[in-house]
């Protein structure tokens, strides 16, 4: 419904006759300008384009200007970091060759005083997989220029007469309702934007992983009784993660060939998901498209579709490859593989993985002068291959991950509604990683599972935690008791309830978990203000301390609010100027979910 005006600005250099080509469109009600640049090659002799920015924002002062980033690892990915901005040129990057763990593609520069709440906040989000960089400059003169695009890191693209390159597009915006403004900004903007998935509309179905439950070891039977108990637990589908193909029985076999491994699924693959849909579940299968084994079919055969750089040992990781995507013989052979598999079995959910990062960046396709597009052409044939599987099937739920949530960016939002946070399940470690993932990225979008993991923690607690994401499980389910399934069973059911609140509604951080309170608490409230959820998980314990209270956010003061839980009535202003006494004298690790109904 949005209105979008854009416009060109076209830049030609008198003596070469290049051309730049700076692109704006402005998506007024969702506050959002993006930004991309075009390069066209009009002059006589080919060009190398080494800097490829896609957006530039300059401030007449910056001397009184934070960054706000999200740098991170793996298992703790998206960890919040804010510092002053100085008299130096510094860089937020990823030269990974995908956006990575590490860093993630936003910045934001915000006023000194910019709180959660309140102050002035730009946002500068790039719509790319591949490496980025943000370089922050602050000059003598205390002028700030903010610039973002492809990293020129090992950059070098060929442009001859007559072409073009487009880079990718940078989303800005601007806010001065502090972080949680910036947030919603970009809440709102990816889940109507960005994602053309239907399930970002409809109810997504709760599932079970096999990854934490068996790893590589499972055969059919194991599957079905894993199945059978999560059925009982309200779950709806069954993901059958790695280790279903080729000659995977570890991780170092077997990547490449999409084939089903028939020692492993003895009754065949549409067998199996037949008596997968026969319990009541739907069915979903891992692929890891862009890696590939030395110990594989396709590796035998290929061996220079992997990137490797001649002459010298690979690099291996996870003791794997990666293939060149670039190559459009690859990206064919994966469209083909991958389809065939999904269209061989009522298959309506796939996790695309990928465990590694890019390095021996060398196309054996291209001539020694072109090597420095490898990078940017690997990210261009990755969207191509997702185009080719993703677009093509519209009923199909996709997962993105990347070893937990490495290459969790705007633009796999694009493709994937919901995307892997974390292989960290731990429940306290993921009061921090949903905390920072949620600067940039709903909660729709994160994928948050209830694991064995942190056994000390009660369960209720690692499903208040999962409901901060698009929880599932992540376990074996034959070895729940079963008031333990009956217990996840009711999980399930409330998540279910309280679906449209989270998925749908404004999010708001309550407490900030690297301050290292006593609680960890956040909200979403529906749209309309009619309904909201506080969750809160308490995480120090301080005998005979005060009573601690959590303030509510994003209500109507007029209204008078229930809270389910506790039977009694309070108006938004009190809930939200008083805020909700919790509990004293309560185990470490308890949790508390607040349904507040406006009366
Ligand atoms: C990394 C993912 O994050 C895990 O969930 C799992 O799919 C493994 N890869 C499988 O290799």
């Amino acid at each position: 419904s949005d209105t979008v005006e854009s416009l060109e600005v076209i830049l030609e250099d008198e003596v070469t006759h290049v051309q730049i080509v700076l692109r704006y469109a402005v998506f007024e009600e969702a506050d959002i300008i993006t930004r991309s640049a075009s390069v066209r090659n009009a002059g006589k002799d080919t060009i190398h384009v080494k800097k490829f920015m896609s957006t530039c924002l300059d401030f007449l002062n910056g001397s009184d200007k934070d960054l706000l980033h999200l740098p991170g690892r793996y298992g703790q990915e998206r960890q919040v970091e804010r510092q002053k901005i100085l008299h130096q040129v510094s860089k937020i990057a990823s030269g990974r060759g995908t956006s990575s763990h590490q860093q993630n593609p936003f910045v934001a520069v915000c006023d000194r005083e910019t709180s959660e709440d309140y102050g002035g906040c730009y946002g500068m989000a790039l719509m790319y997989s591949g490496n980025f960089l943000a370089e922050i400059e602050l000059d003598q003169y205390d002028q700030l220029r903010v610039q973002m695009g492809i990293n020129p890191k090992q950059f070098d693209f060929a442009l001859a007469p007559g072409e073009k390159l487009e880079g990718p597009e940078a989303l800005l915006t601007y806010t001065r309702k502090g972080f949680t403004g910036l947030s919603h900004i970009y809440h709102d903007f990816f889940r109507s934007n960005l994602c053309e998935s239907k399930f970002m509309k409809e109810t997504r179905p709760i599932l079970i992983n096999t990854w934490e439950a068996a790893f590589f070891d499972f055969d059919d039977k194991k599957l079905v009784e894993i199945a059978k108990c999560a059925r009982k637990m309200g779950v709806d589908l069954m993901v059958m993660d790695d280790g279903w193909f080729g000659k995977r029985f570890d991780d170092n076999a077997g990547l490449g060939d999409w084939v089903v491994n028939e020692e492993k699924i003895t009754c065949g693959l549409e067998k199996l998901v037949e008596q997968i849909n026969e319990i009541g579940m739907q069915f979903g299968i891992w692929f890891e498209p862009e890696g590939v084994s030395e110990d594989s079919d396709l590796y035998r055969a290929h061996p220079d579709w992997a990137l490797q750089i001649p002459g010298r040992p690979a690099v291996r990781s996870r003791n794997q490859l990666l293939l060149d995507l670039g190559r459009e013989e690859v990206q064919e052979y994966l469209i083909t593989s991958i389809n065939r598999i999904l269209d061989s079995a009522n298959i309506t959910y796939m996790k695309w993985d990928l465990n590694r990062s890019v390095t021996d960046v060398f196309s054996s396709a291209l001539p020694a002068d072109r090597q420095g597009e490898v990078y940017h052409r690997y990210v261009l044939g990755l969207y191509k291959v997702m185009d080719g599987i993703i677009k093509t099937h519209p009923d199909i739920l996709f997962e993105g991950c990347s070893g937990g949530g490495g290459r969790y960016d705007p633009a796999m939002l694009v493709y994937f509604p919901q995307y892997w946070n974390s292989d960290n399940t731990k429940p306290v470690d993921n009061l921090k990683l949903h905390y920072g993932t949620s600067f940039l990225y709903p909660l729709c979008s994160t994928g948050a599972h209830i694991s064995a993991a942190s056994p000390e923690i009660p369960i209720s607690t690692r499903a208040c935690v999962a409901m901060g994401g698009t929880f599932g499980y992540e376990l074996d389910a034959t070895k729940l008791s079963p008031e333990e399934l009956a217990e996840c069973k009711e999980q399930s059911d409330r998540f279910r309830k309280y679906y449209p609140i989270i998925f749908f509604g404004d999010y708001y951080r309550l407490t900030n978990p690297f301050e290292g309170g006593n609680m960890t608490a956040w909200q979403s409230v529906t749209k309309d203000q009619e309904e909201a959820l506080v969750s809160v998980v308490v995480t120090g314990l301080t005998v005979n301390g005060p009573q601690e209270y959590i303030r509510a956010k994003g209500l109507n003061p007029e209204w008078m609010y229930e809270i389910e839980q506790l039977g009694v009535e309070l108006s938004g202003a009190a809930l939200m100027h008083a805020g909700l006494p919790i509990p004293r004298e309560i185990p470490q690790y308890t949790s508390f979910q607040y349904h507040l109904i406006h009366k």
